[in-house]
């Protein structure tokens, strides 16, 4: 059970709040200094594109770059053992990235061993990678009872060795970048005093929160009371931590009224992006929407995702995961659903092509188009 003391009391489920304090050196506080300014450097409000597996990878952040560019994108969570085994065992494929088009970037781990955590932040920033994050937020059932990710809110001691032991290992590799954690307001309840106010006091950068609990998974509203009571727990103790607001935010209007809502820095969108890859657009003069383009942009778009994908992945990615994003692109214009069914049907990228190439020949939109271009070429409007 969570108890909700209040914050000035200094134990979180036993733990006090400052066990695990670590005293730096000099040497250590002049790095420590300037890795801190980083997300300080940023100028809020920041926009951050959410970590989300099997869709956030290497292709898809190009993709959403070019359609309008969040401040700072997170990898999809990838586990210590693998991060730590590199390079022994090669880069870990969640971690790959094609260089300046994907800046900022974040790499996003998980586990629950403090050892290779140092070892994976020590690497990460090696690899010149801007920034390393926790994962101490994602609900998964099986993952959250092995005391990963969600399951380190109800064992505070082992998420304070863990950031600390990430924090040494990312400031010990390259030219030391900042930690962040992900995580949510609380497991079977909020508790953001206790839970949020621990964090808090772990010398942390940046910190995003998803006002839900972890048994709530993705179900019910999102308590962004809870999040503006993170953000003045931090004016109190860690002024220097930077927050993000997450949940339910789905364009940047909205994402604008969460930060007046909740005071906080920025916010991260998620699921949002499913709904307009243009949604990033916004937060500069070049804003447009998915919705206003046309079919032959639309297919444009999806087809340089396939070759993107086909480039990045062939032989190492499963081709399956590439139909999440036919719904994506598949929306909004005649014969949408059919183009759709057909390629959901497809079992590789040549099959996928070849059933893009025959719509663009003969599928409805293909006479809609022959029709505005006879219509044009004589002058009259056309009628449907
Ligand atoms: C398909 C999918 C995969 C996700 N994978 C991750 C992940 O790898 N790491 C993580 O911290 N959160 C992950 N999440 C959670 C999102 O980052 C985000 O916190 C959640 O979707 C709520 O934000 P939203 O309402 O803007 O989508 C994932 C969510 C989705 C829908």
């Amino acid at each position: 059970m969570i108890r909700t003391k209040p914050f000035s009391v200094k134990y979180y489920r036993g733990v006090m709040y400052n066990q695990h304090s670590h005293f730096p050196s000099r040497a250590e506080f002049l790095t420590m200094a300037s890795v801190s300014e980083y997300w300080q450097s940023f100028t809020p409000p920041i926009f951050a594109l959410a970590p989300m597996e099997n869709v956030t990878d290497t292709v898809f952040r190009r993709i959403v770059r070019q359609c309008g560019s969040p401040h700072v994108f997170f990898t999809e969570f990838t586990r210590v053992e693998q991060v730590a085994a590199y390079p022994r065992r090669g880069l870990p494929w969640r971690m790959r990235f094609r260089e300046e088009e994907e800046r900022p970037l974040v790499v996003q781990i998980w586990g629950t061993n403090p050892e290779l955590y140092h070892r994976s932040a020590a690497i990460i920033a090696d690899l010149g990678y801007d920034g390393v994050d926790i994962n101490m937020g994602c609900p998964v059932l099986k993952i959250r009872n092995k005391g990963s990710c969600s399951g380190l809110i109800v064992n505070p001691s082992l998420a304070a060795e863990i950031v600390q032991a990430t924090r040494e290992g990312a400031r010990s590799g390259g030219q030391g970048i900042p930690v962040s954690v992900k995580t949510r307001i609380g497991y079977d309840r909020p508790a953001t005093e206790d839970w949020i106010g621990f964090l808090l006091q772990q010398q942390i950068d940046l910190l995003t929160v998803h006002g839900r609990t972890a048994y709530q998974e993705s179900e019910g509203p999102v308590a962004y009371d809870e999040i503006a009571r993170a953000v003045r727990l931090r004016d109190a103790v860690a002024p220097r931590t930077r927050i993000l607001a997450n949940g339910d935010i789905r364009s940047v209007v909205d994402g604008m009224r969460v930060i007046s809502l909740t005071g906080a820095d920025g916010v991260m969108i998620g699921r949002g992006i499913f709904a307009d890859p243009f949604l990033f657009s916004h937060l500069n003069g070049r804003a447009r929407n998915y919705n206003d383009l046309s079919a032959d942009e639309k297919i444009g778009l999806m087809r340089r995702h396939i070759l993107l994908h086909q480039d990045s992945w062939a032989g190492e990615r499963n081709y399956d995961v590439l139909k999440r994003f036919y719904k994506i692109y598949l929306v909004g214009f005649d014969g949408a659903a059919e183009l759709r069914e057909r390629l959901n049907q497809t079992a590789d990228y040549s099959s996928a092509l070849r059933e893009i190439e025959h719509f663009e020949r003969t599928g409805s939109h293909a006479e809609q188009r022959n029709c505005t271009e006879q219509a044009r070429r004589s002058g009259s409007t056309v009628v449907r």
